[in-house]
Formats: C-alpha cells, structure tokens, sequence
C-alpha cells in the first residue's frame, strides 16, 4: 500500500571499513537505521537504504600486504562477511555496495573536477615524515616517539598523552615508523587541498537549516567560529584508492570518495532496478529527502566536507545528518579483555537478533548520547517486554481459536478498546518519525500491559472448562489477537521476524501501518506456534567467552598478558577512522613498548611467587595444560595456560614461576581458571616461562 502522500526517501548508515568485522557498536547505527526505514517502508513511502564497504586507506592496503593478498581479495571477502552478518541481524540493505567501484570512480571524479573548475582545489607543497624502509608517507598515528616537552616515551605524532603537549610528529624526539620501525625522515611532496573555507558562509546557513541536531549544530558552531582550515584531499603512492585525474601518482585520500560511495551504491541500485531514477534523489532542488545516519566521531566529515562537496559539485545537499552516541558495554568502553568486545557473528552464534535489535530500540532515541548495552539488563527487559507481554498475548489465547471454528468472532466485543489501539498508532508514528524510538516501545509496552490485564481479567482458559461459554471464549481470544495484531504492526520495523510469525499466524498479508485500520473478524487463523524462547544468561556468558577466546587466539595461544590490541591506546588514539588492527611491531618483531602508565596502576597487578606443584594435559584442549600453583599460606590455584605447545607438563612439575594471583577467575570450557602464569614469546616451541633466581618462596610478592 503507498501512502496517501509519498515521499521519496534515500537513507544511509556509515560505510564500514573494509578491514575490520562488524560489533555491537556497528550494529547500533545499522539497526537504527534499519529500524527507521522499517518503519518509512511500513508506512508506504517510497523509501530506500542504501550502504557499501569503505574499501579504500593505507590501513586496508597494509593488512592485505600482511595476509599476503591483494586488497582486492581482502575487501572481496571482508564484504561478503559483512553482508553475512547485517543479513543475520534482519538489516534490509537495499543494496550493499563497495567504495572501490566504477560507480565510485566515476563519481568521484566528478565531483572533484567541478570543485577543481571552480576554483575549490589549492595545490602546494608540503613537509611530511616518511618511512625510507617502506617507503611511504606516514600518516600522524604510524608515528611514535618522545615527547619533546616531558620526555615521555612511546606518544603518538600529534599530542602527549602524559603531559597534554601539543606538537607535530616532527618535533617528537627519537621517533620510529610503526610500521618498519625505521627512524622516518622529511620529505616534501605536493598535496592537494579542497579550499573549505570557501564554504564559510554557506556552512554556517547549512548547519543551522534544521539539517543536525541541535547539540550537534552547537558543536559545529564553534568550528566555524575559530575558522575552517583547508582540507588535505591526496595521498601519495602506494595508497590503495582512486587517482586523482591528472595528477599520477596522487591518491584521493579515503574520506573523500567514502562519502561519494552513498551515491555509487544509489547509482548501482538504480542500474539493477530500471525503475529508479537517480537524478530525482540527487539533483540540485531535488524534492526527495536524503538522511545520514552516523555515529558521533565522524560527524564534521558529514556536516562539514560533504555538504560543500556538493554544493560545490552543484548537487542537492542532505536533509539531516542523525548521528547517535557510542555503545558502552557494561558502563565502560567496550574491551577485548573484557570480552565485551563483541562481534556481530559471536553474537549470532548464540543469541537470537531479535533481542538486540528490540533492546536497541527500547532504550534508544535522537540524541547523541552514548547508549549502554548492559547485559544483565538486556536479558531481564527482552525476556520481560518481549516474552512475558507481547507474545503471551497470543500463545495465551491463540490455540483457544485454533481448537475450536479456526475464526475470529464475527462481531468484536470490545470495539471501543481495539479502536484506541488502533488510534495510538499515530502518536507511535510520530515517536518513529523523530528517531524517539525508545518512547515508541515505551507506548507500544504500555498498550501490551493493557492488553494483558484484558485477558487476565476475563481468563479465557477458566471460561473455557464451562458449559455454554465457547462464544464467549471466542470472543475474548479474538479482541485479545486484534490488539495483538496492533501491537506488532507497531513493532514490525523493530521484530520483523516476529512480524513475519504474526503474518503467518494470523493469516496476514502484510502488516504495514495503514492496514491495521479495520478491525479482523469472521477471518481464519492459523495455529499458534511458539515465536520467541528466553534469552538466557548463560548464553550472554558464552558469548563472553568465546570473545575472550578469540583474543587467545590473536595472541598466539598465550594467555594475554597486558598486551591488548583493543585497549591500547593504539586503537584509541589513532585516527579511529583507520584503525590499524592489533599491536604495531617494530621491525625486529617485537611489539613497540605499551603506553606509560603511572605506579598505581602498576600496583594493581598483584603478582606472587608460585609453585607448579602438578602440570598436566587437558583433555580436548590442544593448546592448554593445567596447572595447580601452590600460592604460599597452603593456598592453591588452578589455572590454564596456553603453554602445551613448548612444555611437557613432567618437566614442570616443583618449579617456580611467577603469577597474576590478584586475576578475575575466568569459566572456561575445561574449567575455572584462576589467575595466569607469566610467560614470554610468540608462541608455538617459543613460550618461556618466567622462573625466579633461587631462594624466592612461593606466596612472596613480585614487585
Ligand atoms: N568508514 C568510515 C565511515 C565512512 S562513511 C562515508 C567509518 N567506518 S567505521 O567502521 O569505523 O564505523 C562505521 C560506523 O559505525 C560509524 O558511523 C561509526 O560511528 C559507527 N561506530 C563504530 N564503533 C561504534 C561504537 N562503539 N558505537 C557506536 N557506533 C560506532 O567510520
Ligand atoms: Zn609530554
């Protein structure tokens, strides 16, 4: 059904990068997303929800070189992971493109020589560090050093993280390539630059023309007062990315042709479909919307560069950038040691999306705070919103009907009640509309606890034991799934499966949000079938566990020590846009020294003397054995450690070493595991247990 009144609506959620999996931090924005143009879709518009792959950087280009494939292979089979995984949590991409495509190509030319034409691109020399071993410019975060004000050791190119100082890679003193660990050198080269003060005037209409959300439009208000700085558009060889036109050698840098992908992904739908007409979305006065959706930190490339770009390039401008907040899990950032780093597949190996998506919505709305995924939380709100009092609704009068004439009655009882559900549908609408979905689940809830207390008062299964009442039961059942019906046509662009469950059930085409106008009677059901188990703990456990094992892995098999590619500040200060994945290595293989931390911190780490006094084999467990430490004052420990591949354990038997005693106890699949050994090395013959000189007890502690 369309909408009386349609609207051409194009929307998009961040391109994800083509080098790193998909988490829950993505799948806030592509659930949101997906949620919203449920919704536009359910509502009759006509409404497409276009992404790609951000397929282009000097990050994609030196993973690929370290698996020993080309970046094609690599982002080939990065996308069809992608895909796989936003299709497991029910995100209907319209169509799911790539950044490195001819449509990109083609486009982003374009745009550029228009900007070009008019006088938009300065071109001029410029000072840059460059690695002489790899032969590369290095951008700010492959660069480490001292900082030239406190001395600190191992800081990042651009700021001190022990003294606050500013200062450019330059000035670090003894600084290293993070990539070949070489001391890297000046050297000039030609850059060019997008000129976007020229956009000055037109950025401070633009971002206060409705288009950004208020503490959005604030924030970018103070950029535009202290003045916008020309934008380094180029990168030099080798970079894996488009050339510039006349300009060989020179590389559009990745941001520039990321955001240009949303119209090549358009563009490329628009060549499959035949029926979509591109200029209608995109031409300048365009009457169709575009909407960004975004998380927070990208935020001035989408309100700043983009809508320049195509002003400049002569093209419509976006209706809003929404951008939303960072998924914390358990109140904190999420962390690989934790385990609440957790990937979009590991979620899928044991919970069901559902969940993820209803709680998303449950507690999210327009802003851009932060949004918490607390996992305790998350069980009790799906278990208690989405079993205890939607599907109740049906699975409690449901089979009621089946067992008896299959039919709704042929009047409605309760026509006042089911025409107020069906009235709250408009204030529902209006929550959607404004990204307030969190107020939606709260009214649509609130509709299912009355709903609820219908059935409870009259409890059909009481009727149903006495003579003569069997219309009466019918009658009840069928007002009971009439609200039900209104309360998943509300939820349908959260559940889409549950929706798809109700359609089968109650013998519906679709439930889209106009049709839920007429009430159903005399209409033929189909038999109840269970639509939503628990969610259970133990499984939010095992995903931790099976994160945490993962890292295990990306660790060689040892137990981690402090090493920790997510936590370390690698991850977080570098440009969070190119992440480059896990620990840097200098060029002796080693890993380059972690950040600085302060005695306290250190003092956290209770470290003791042990005793191994039995070693042995883990059943099963190819990589473990057991250990049992004697931790002095008669206290043992258990423990697994990652160490079978360069140990027998009888060769272990009455040594020392030394231990985290002070450890959270870790569930493992063998066991508990309380505590870890320290151990050195790469891994497989390479792991060399720490052992104390002679005389150390065990229990002493190791400061
Ligand atoms: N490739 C760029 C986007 C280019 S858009 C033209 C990029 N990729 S990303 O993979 O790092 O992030 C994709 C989207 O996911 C971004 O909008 C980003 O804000 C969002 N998130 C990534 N981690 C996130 C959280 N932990 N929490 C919420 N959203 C986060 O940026
Ligand atoms: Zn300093």
């Amino acid at each position: 059904m369309t909408a009386p009144n349609p609207r051409k609506i194009l929307v998009t959620s961040a391109l994800p990068y083509a080098n790193g999996s998909i988490h829950m931090g993505h799948m806030l924005e592509y659930i949101q997303t997906d949620i919203w143009v449920r919704f536009q879709k359910a509502r009759g518009h006509e409404c497409y929800y276009v992404c790609a792959d951000d397929a282009h950087g000097t990050a994609i280009m030196l993973r690929a070189e370290k698996e020993g494939i080309t970046p094609e292979q690599l982002i080939d089979r990065v996308k069809a992971e992608h895909e796989a995984d936003f299709a497991g949590f029910q995100v209907a991409f319209d169509n799911f493109h790539s950044t490195h495509s001819e449509e990109n190509r083609y486009f982003s030319e374009r745009i550029y020589k228009a900007c070009r034409d008019k006088g938009h691109i300065a071109v001029r020399k410029i000072k840059q560090l460059y690695d002489p071993v790899k032969e590369l410019f290095l951008a700010d975060r492959y660069i480490k050093g001292e900082c030239p004000k406190c001395g600190a050791g191992d800081q990042y190119g651009d700021n001190c993280e022990a003294c606050g100082a500013t200062y450019t890679p330059a000035e670090l003193k003894n600084p290293f390539s993070t990539i070949s660990g070489a001391t890297p050198v000046e050297k000039e080269s030609e850059h060019y630059f997008f000129k976007l003060p020229d956009f000055q005037q037109f950025l401070k209409d633009w971002t206060r023309s409705g288009t950004l959300q208020d503490e959005v439009a604030n924030k970018l208000q103070e950029w535009l007062d202290s003045g916008l700085q020309e934008w380094d558009i180029s990168r030099d060889a080798p970079y894996f990315g488009f050339e510039i036109p006349d300009a060989p050698g020179k590389y559009f840098y990745v941001w520039l042709d990321a955001p240009i992908g949303y119209m090549a992904s358009f563009k490329n739908l628009c060549d499959q479909r035949g029926d979509i007409d591109f200029d209608a979305f995109w031409k300048k006065g365009s009457e169709a919307e575009l909407y960004h959706f975004i998380g927070k930190d990208i935020i001035n490339f989408h309100a700043l560069f983009w809508p320049s770009m195509l002003t400049a390039a002569d093209y419509r401008t976006p209706t809003a950038v929404n951008a939303h907040g960072f998924v914390t899990v358990n109140g904190a950032k999420m962390s690989k040691s934790r385990g609440t780093f957790i990937k979009a597949r590991t979620f899928l190996n044991h919970l069901n999306p559902t969940y993820l998506r209803y709680y998303f919505a449950a507690k999210l709305g327009a802003s851009v705070d932060d949004f918490d995924l607390n996992l305790e939380d998350f069980v009790q709100r799906v278990n208690a919103d989405l079993v205890n009092k939607l599907v109740n609704i049906a699975s409690r009068t449901g089979n009621f009907i089946a067992k008896a004439s299959g039919e709704l009655s042929a009047t409605c009882a309760e026509p006042a009640m089911v025409q107020e559900f069906i009235d709250a549908g408009d204030q529902i609408a209006g929550h959607y509309e404004k990204r307030e979905f969190s107020r939606a689940m709260k009214e649509i809830m609130a509709l299912a606890d009355r709903a609820n207390e219908y059935i409870q008062d009259k409890a059909p299964w009481a009727m149903n034991k006495e003579e003569g009442r069997q219309q009466e039961v019918q009658e009840v059942c069928s007002v009971a799934l009439n609200l039900f019906r209104q309360l998943v046509t509300y939820l349908a662009p959260v559940l889409p499966e549950i929706a798809a469950k109700t359609c089968e059930f109650l013998n519906l085409e679709n439930l889209n949000w106009e049709a839920r106008r007429s009430i159903l009677t005399s209409h033929k059901i189909n038999k109840f079938q269970p639509m939503l188990a628990r969610a259970e703990m133990d499984k939010v456990t095992a995903i931790l566990e099976e994160t945490k094992t993962e890292l295990e892995k990306e660790n060689g098999g040892v137990q981690p020590a402090a090493a920790n590619p997510a936590d370390k500040k690698a991850d977080k200060k570098a440009d969070k846009k190119e992440k480059a994945k896990g620990p840097a290595l200098r060029d002796d293989g080693n890993e380059v020294i972690a950040d600085t931390i302060e005695f306290p911190d250190f003092a956290k780490v209770d470290l003791r003397i042990a005793r191994i006094i039995k070693a042995e084999h883990v059943e099963g467990a190819e990589k473990l054995l057991q250990l049992t430490l004697d931790i002095g004052n008669g206290e043992t420990r258990n423990v697994f450690s990652g160490i079978k591949s360069a140990y027998n354990p009888e060769d272990l038997n009455g040594k020392l070493t030394v231990m985290v005693a002070n450890l959270a106890p870790r569930k493992m699949k063998f066991g508990l595991s309380e505590g870890m050994v320290l151990a050195a090395g790469p891994g497989g013959s390479d792991i060399f247990l720490l052992e104390p000189h002679e005389g150390a007890q065990p229990g002493m502690r190791v400061m």
